[in-house]
């Protein structure tokens, strides 16, 4: 995620120092950006924090000896508050909750800060380049980590089922893999996010017909509802 965030952001003239523990990957960053080094020492401004959040307590160790108060903290990590971000570095913190798609600029880049107003102006300015970049309170910043963060997971999920569905019952899986990506490029496309939901599923769901005997398979098990419950479960405890 810190690469996408690295090639949505590369365009924008902004000079990034690499590290990742594999070098491999750091290098092979370099590689894509216009403006872009591996770290070895350099003065910087702001580190981005692209680790998982279950390794905050063991990369802080390396952190602490880098990170001054005038440092900006810029976090991708799920679930961890900027309250806490703010204590273990004592440095001014900045929140994001992207997706892949940022990557081409065409994400969705949700965030939340401790900075005063100059500052938020500045990063509202330079997240807008990465697609819909709205600041929000932090409790929805948590909230909306499943439908910006996870959400293309899910998507993912349900077309590796489907294709599964294709193989099982002797269909081709790579045609049935196409067929369901243009389908769903094509139900999107036209999408603004403000439509009724519910007409759209009456419209294809007819009475009795297929598509709702799946629908109501999956509203009567809960199956959907309690694996999001789950997700948002999860953030709670990262915090
Ligand atoms: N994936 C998403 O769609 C998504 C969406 C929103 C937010 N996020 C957040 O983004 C963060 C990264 O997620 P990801 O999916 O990109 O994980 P990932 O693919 O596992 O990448 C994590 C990277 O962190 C590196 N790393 C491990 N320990 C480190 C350390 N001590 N110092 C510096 N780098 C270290 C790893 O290097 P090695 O490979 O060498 O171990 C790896 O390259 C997470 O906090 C997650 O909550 C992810």
């Amino acid at each position: 995620m810190s690469s996408a965030l690295a090639l949505g952001l590369g365009s924008q003239g902004h000079e990034f120092f690499l590290y990742n523990p594999t070098l491999s990957k750091a290098q092979s960053l370099k590689g894509q950006l216009k403006k872009a080094q591996l770290w070895q020492g350099q003065d910087f401004e702001a580190v981005v924090l692209g680790f998982k959040p279950q390794k905050l307590t063991e990369a802080m160790s390396d952190l602490s000896a880098i990170v001054t108060p005038q440092t900006l903290i810029i976090s991708l990590l799920a679930g961890v508050k900027l309250e806490k971000l703010q204590t273990l570095f004592h440095s001014r913190v900045l929140r994001l909750m992207p997706n892949l798609a940022i990557a081409e600029n065409k994400g969705v880049c949700l965030w939340s800060s401790l900075l005063e107003a100059q500052e938020n102006r500045f990063w509202q300015t330079t997240l807008n380049s990465l697609g819909f970049a709205p600041q929000v309170e932090e409790r929805e910043l948590d909230l909306y980590t499943l439908h910006a963060g996870c959400s293309p997971a899910y998507l993912y999920f349900l077309i590796q089922e489907m294709k599964d569905l294709a193989q099982q019952s002797g269909g081709d899986p790579a045609l049935a893999a196409k067929i369901l990506t243009l389908s769903l490029q094509g139900a999107l496309d036209k999408l603004k996010g403000d439509e009724d939901f519910q007409g759209l599923i009456t419209q294809v769901a007819s009475k009795g017909g297929v598509t709702e005997a799946t629908l109501k398979h999956w509203n009567e098990s809960g199956a959907i509802a309690s694996g999001l419950k789950a997700g948002l479960e999860r953030i709670q405890q990262l915090s």
